[in-house]
This record gives C-alpha cells, structure tokens and sequence, in this order.
C-alpha cells in the first residue's frame, strides 16, 4: 500500500489476495476484480490468476466450467461464452452465459464441430463467411472457438465465444483465452 497525499493505492496482488478496507484475505468466491476501461490484454492478465484461484480447490468440472463463463462474461460483456463437452463423439452443451444455444454440435459442423476436429482455435470475423455456421442467435457476428485438451491430448471441450459486433476477435484474445484455458487443462 502507497499514500499518495489524498489517495491511497494498492498493487494488484493485495487487491487480489485482500480487501482494501477490512485487510481481510479475499474470498475468491465473492470477489472479482476486473480493471475497468483497460485492453483486453490486461483484463486477461488481471483475471486469470484469479479463476486459478477460483477452480483450484473445486473438483467438480461443471462447477468450474460455469464459473469461468461467470468471469468472462462479467470482465468482457461477450454475447454468448459458454462450453460445448466432447461426449461420444459430438459436443454437448455446457455451462454458458448468454442467450440459449443448440444443445448438439456434430464434428466438422459449424465453427465449434470444426475446431474440435481439426483441433485448433478458429477465430471468425464474419459469422455469415463462415461454411456451414450454425446460428444460434441472429445477434451472433464473429466469433472464437479454442479446444481444450485433456492429458491424453484428446479434445475434452471447446470453449466458444461469440460477440455481437464484426470482427470482435483477434490473436490477443486467442493468446488471453489459451492461457486461462491451460489452467483448466491441468485439472483435465
Ligand atoms: N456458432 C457456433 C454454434 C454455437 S453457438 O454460437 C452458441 C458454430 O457455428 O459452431
């Protein structure tokens, strides 16, 4: 902590690990810090460390999957983020933020099937360019689907982000998103 004469300023790593005014260690479960009017750059800096946190000492995946749509939706306002799971060969809905959503995605079909096939993130600046996109909503316009991998290096799930605006997405968000998600893959 710095007196700075009328102000008082905090690292981000007190902020994180305690509350300001009690000195109390933060609970991660009630506190989320999201730096405000930052590029997304450092929006994924500041909360990565804290869904670490968030999912180290939670087992269960479903809670942890909702949970990081919980903080992706409130740090970046997406339109829809949510997971689709690999279960049997097609990918099935997860835990998501946003509007409802197709409950089945075949491999190789829309931009999810297709990430999951070829096994690579896909960023889509243009919904409508894209073959064979499945619109879950007509408000949808670009979009960035990231595989997430367990040990074996198989496909466990897809992370799949949609943004109302063209263009929405670029390599930054595709490094931001990977990082948070290797964090998930070490529990995997
Ligand atoms: N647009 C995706 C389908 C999932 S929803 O957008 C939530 C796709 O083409 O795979």
């Amino acid at each position: 902590m710095e007196q700075n004469g009328n102000y008082v300023t905090f690292s981000l790593e007190y902020l994180l690990a305690f509350h300001p005014l009690t000195n109390e260690p933060n609970r991660m479960a009630e506190v989320l810090i999201i730096p405000k009017g930052e590029a997304r750059k450092y929006v994924y800096e500041a909360i990565t460390p804290q869904i670490e946190a968030l999912i180290s000492d939670e087992s269960d995946l479903i809670a942890n999957l909702a949970n990081i749509t919980a903080v992706l939706k409130e740090a970046f306002q997406f339109f829809w983020v949510g997971f689709y799971i690999a279960k049997e060969g097609e990918l099935v809905l997860g835990p998501f933020q946003g509007p409802i959503a197709c409950t089945r995605i075949k491999p190789g079909k829309g931009v999810c099937g297709t990430a999951y096939s070829q096994k690579q993130t896909i960023i889509v600046p243009d919904v409508d360019q894209f073959p064979g996109h499945i619109a879950c909503s007509s408000d949808s316009k670009s979009e960035i689907v990231i595989p997430v991998f367990n040990a074996k290096g198989e496909v466990a799930m897809i992370l799949d982000v949609d943004s109302d605006k063209l263009s929405d997405f670029t390599q930054e968000d595709a490094l931001g998103l990977q990082k948070i998600l290797a964090v998930l893959e070490k529990k995997l």
